[in-house]
């Protein structure tokens, strides 16, 4: 059901004929009825989150992919294992970064505050990476959380707060196995026989930020050294989606084990950063870091390592006109700074949605994605309204569509001057427009939206 109701058109049917609300199905522990369970609306018409990658990686906070530096480190890796020779003493352990996880400008409401600016509408934080430590006391991780050392604090909590002060959705991260966990190690070596970790610490933890924190949104990440059924992922998934106090809003995505990414679970992961060429046929969403390098915070990271906002704008366009959800990525600093050109980025996305926002947030893809004439154009559609996003400004000041039919009614503007009616042109007696492009207005991020109304 929800393959088909993710089409636009048939969205809305399939809406209005399906189940009553009220008339709550109760769902088994089998993909098939899981993969059922209609995906809770507000995410796709969220279109944009921010994913914030921290934890104690953030401290050493170096290398590609600073998030693994522990993995790396003992798999010999010979950035991680010269650093660590260099710079600190023989016999430190990587448990002992926690001590420097202080958090010291950690302040919630900054963060929110810059997040809301930025025009996402939802949150992902890592609760807990592969390296095992929780940023909330947890109670089944004795002396490797948050508030038994480093911050001292229940970081979650706090973000948790601050974001619905903001009125915007807060999901968790969680990462299903830890490197180096001894339970895991064990069950691992028993060929995943046993599920003692599963048991004593996954499922446990999971339940827990369930109840906890309530979070609109389940990122499932680590899944991939074992089968959902070691995971006991569709027992969790079924007690989520009929008895957990978030079952009617919950949004999972799909790496619930190995083989199910792409598959199976909420809406599609897929692998990072999935780039499809056409329009899937299932909602997904794809993390991008600002950072190329890195998802955690990197101290040596250096400028043209980080997109700047026109590419990110161009990214997130493709994104939401392929049907996907974009949640762009920044590592905060281990003091809880988020660095000055990670927000930069985040408050020039801000003034773009904020002018351009009708074209992306709720919107639908529209019959054709993408299309090439004058220049590279995207299309999204919202009820009878299509827009074309472009992401250059014709040389010509004419700007050719070939694909969208015009009618009498036809009324072209460009969303930085709506009320301004652009005048057009038939491109051929059947299809497509010709419009005359005013002067160039000025754009935060050098992309601009025509709103086209009566065409189809
Ligand atoms: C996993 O699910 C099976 C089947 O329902 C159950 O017997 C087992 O106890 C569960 N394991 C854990 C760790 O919850
Ligand atoms: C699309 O248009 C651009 C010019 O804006 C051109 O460079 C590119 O080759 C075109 N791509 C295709 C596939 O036609
Ligand atoms: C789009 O249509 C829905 C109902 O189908 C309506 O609730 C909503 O206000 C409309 N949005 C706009 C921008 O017209
Ligand atoms: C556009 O029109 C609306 C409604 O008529 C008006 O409130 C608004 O001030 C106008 N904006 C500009 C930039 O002229």
């Amino acid at each position: 059901m929800r393959a088909a109701c993710f089409l636009p058109a048939l969205c809305l049917s399939l809406l209005q004929v399906g189940a009553p609300p009220g008339a709550a199905a109760r769902y088994t522990a089998d993909w098939a009825s899981l993969d059922a369970r209609p995906l809770p609306p507000w995410f796709d018409e969220a279109k944009v989150g921010i994913f914030v990658h921290w934890g104690v990686f953030s401290v050493p906070g170096f290398g590609r992919f600073s998030e693994w530096f522990w993995c790396w480190w003992k798999q010999k890796r010979a950035a991680e294992v010269d650093f660590m020779k260099k710079y600190y003493p023989p016999g430190f352990e990587y448990a002992d970064f926690a001590h420097e996880f202080r958090a010291e400008f950690f302040d919630a409401d900054n963060w929110a505050e810059i997040f809301k600016a930025s025009g996402a509408r939802y949150v992902v934080f890592t609760s807990k990476h592969h390296e095992g430590f929780t940023n909330w006391p947890s109670p089944t991780s004795w002396n490797w959380n948050s508030m038994d050392v480093g911050p001292h604090r229940d970081l979650v909590g706090e973000l948790a707060a601050a974001i619905r002060k903001k009125s915007l959705h807060f999901g968790l991260y969680h990462s299903l196995y830890e490197w180096f966990n001894p339970l895991f190690l064990a069950d691992q070596a028993s060929g995943f026989k046993t599920q003692n970790f599963v048991a004593e610490k996954a499922l446990p933890e999971l339940m827990d930020l369930v109840k906890t924190y309530k979070p609109d949104l389940i990122w499932s990440d680590g899944d991939w050294e074992a089968t959902d059924a070691y995971w006991n992922s569709t027992q969790f998934l079924a007690w989520l989606y009929n008895d957990s106090p978030i079952k009617d809003v919950v949004v999972t995505n799909d790496r619930w084990g190995k083989g199910c990414y792409c598959k199976h679970g909420g809406y599609y992961n897929c692998a990072d950063r999935y780039t499809p060429g056409e329009l899937p046929d299932h909602k997904w969403e794809k993390c991008q870091s600002i950072d190329t390098l890195s998802w955690g915070y990197r101290r040596n990271m250096k400028l043209p390592e980080v997109m700047d906002l026109p590419a990110i704008i161009k990214d997130m366009v493709y994104v939401v006109a392929m049907g996907g959800n974009y949640l762009l990525n920044i590592g905060p600093m281990s003091d809880g700074m988020i660095a000055p050109v990670f927000e930069e980025r985040l408050r020039g996305l801000g003034v773009w949605l904020g002018i351009n926002g009708e074209a992306i947030y709720s919107s639908k893809p529209w019959r054709v994605q993408k299309e090439n004439s004058t220049l590279p154009v995207w299309y999204t559609a919202r009820n009878n309204t299509v827009y074309a996003i472009f992401l250059d400004w014709p040389s010509k000041q004419s700007l050719q569509l070939p694909a969208p039919k015009m009618s009498g009614a036809t009324t072209v503007t460009l969303l930085d001057n709506p009320n301004v009616s652009l005048k057009w042109a038939p491109l051929t007696p059947t299809a497509g427009l010709v419009v005359m492009m005013p002067l160039m207005p000025a754009s935060p991020g050098n992309a601009w939206c025509l709103k086209l109304e009566g065409v189809v």
